[in-house]
């Protein structure tokens, strides 16, 4: 009884995540299969307690899997997700390889859960910034979303864990030089110790950065509102785990802060924490380790009375990544 799941990344940041979200969870798993690349073979992960041996991954290696849990980057996913598909095994795939792929479903499961029905053998994660922004404005789908403006405050670890041991070099060395941020790919590095840095990922097209265009086109393929106007500004900031997220939304129609409250209070996965008078409101440390979005700073534009602001925060690799991934598997067993 049960599932066999097999992990692929499973040395990674969100690979690691991974594991401890199928613990948390007790995810009904029969065999558990930790993949990475060959430089990682033999190495030990643990798993409710059990030693868990990294092997290379293979064609072999999803043989008899149900779910493949892929987080190695896309280019990996691009060539081993048709094979594991190929095995029999469906891949929740955290990369952005094929998040926009006709066919392949882009799931939150607080926000369209039904969407995972219709995988050929693919279904996507999105993008960490892309799915707290989603578990916040679920909500408010029901008076009308007509255009979300976002700056993020994005956590190093969302490049993966070598940023967050260079980050920690950086604070501790403060000698203010860097070869990894604000991306590799950039002739110019900056420190990313004591600064902020206003690219995520590369640039790509009109002045915008490849993750700003992740919260535009993901956002309406989940929400099935392909004319959204999404305005995005996506920017790195000296913080571990935990991404925030600075929202205005332009509603249909006006409503007070109180009925956004009402709206959002019950929603799944979303807790409300705005006191401004006793000065509780969310930051990254209240959500790290936990798969909930918190929401908070809910308040009126001064001038606009159809825009509602807010402050968005959940943990990256949790919920932006290794727990919204779970989370699928699970429908998956479900349906
Ligand atoms: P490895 O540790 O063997 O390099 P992060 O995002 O934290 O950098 O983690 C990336 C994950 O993806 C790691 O588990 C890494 O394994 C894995 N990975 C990267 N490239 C490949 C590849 N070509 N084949 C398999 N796994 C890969």
């Amino acid at each position: 009884d049960g599932v066999t799941v097999a992990v692929l990344g499973a040395t990674g940041a969100v690979g690691r995540a991974m594991l401890e979200t199928l613990e948390k969870r007790n995810f009904p798993i029969r065999e558990l299969r930790a993949l990475a690349s060959p430089r990682s073979a033999g190495q030990k992960l643990t798993y409710k307690g059990q030693v868990v041996t990294v092997e290379a991954v293979s064609e072999e290696a999803f043989e008899g899997v149900d779910i493949a849990l892929f987080s190695a980057g896309a280019s990996t996913s691009l060539e081993w997700a048709p094979k594991a598909v190929a095995r029999g095994a469906v891949v929740v795939d955290n990369s952005s390889a094929y998040r926009m792929t006709d066919g392949v479903p882009l799931v939150v499961p607080e926000v369209n859960p039904e969407a995972v029905k219709a995988h050929q053998g693919i279904i996507a994660n999105p993008n960490c910034s892309t799915i707290q922004l989603m578990v916040a404005l679920s909500p408010l789908k029901q008076i009308g979303l007509e255009h979300v403006s976002v700056s993020t405050y994005q956590a190093v670890s969302g490049m993966g864990q070598k940023a967050v041991d260079a980050l920690k070099t950086e604070l501790e060395r403060q000698d203010g030089q860097s070869t990894l941020f604000p991306v590799v790919a950039n002739d110019t590095h900056y420190p990313m110790a004591f600064n902020v840095l206003p690219q995520c990922d590369v640039f790509v097209e009109d002045g915008y950065t490849k993750e700003e265009m992740k919260l535009v086109n993901e956002s309406r393929k989940i929400l099935e509102l392909p004319q959204l106007k999404v305005s995005p500004t996506a920017v790195r900031v000296p913080v571990l785990y935990g991404h925030a997220e600075s929202v205005s939304v332009r509603l249909k129609e006006s409503v007070s802060v109180e009925q956004v409250r009402e709206l959002m209070k019950d929603a799944p996965g979303l807790v409300v924490v705005d006191d401004p008078a006793k000065g509780l409101y969310p930051h990254p440390q209240m959500a790290t380790g936990t798969g909930d979005t918190y929401v908070g700073r809910i308040r009126k534009d001064l001038w606009d009375d159809r825009t509602i602001w807010m402050f968005v925060v959940a943990d990256n690799l949790l919920k932006g990544a290794a727990w919204n991934a779970v989370q699928i598997a699970e429908l998956l067993t479900a349906y």
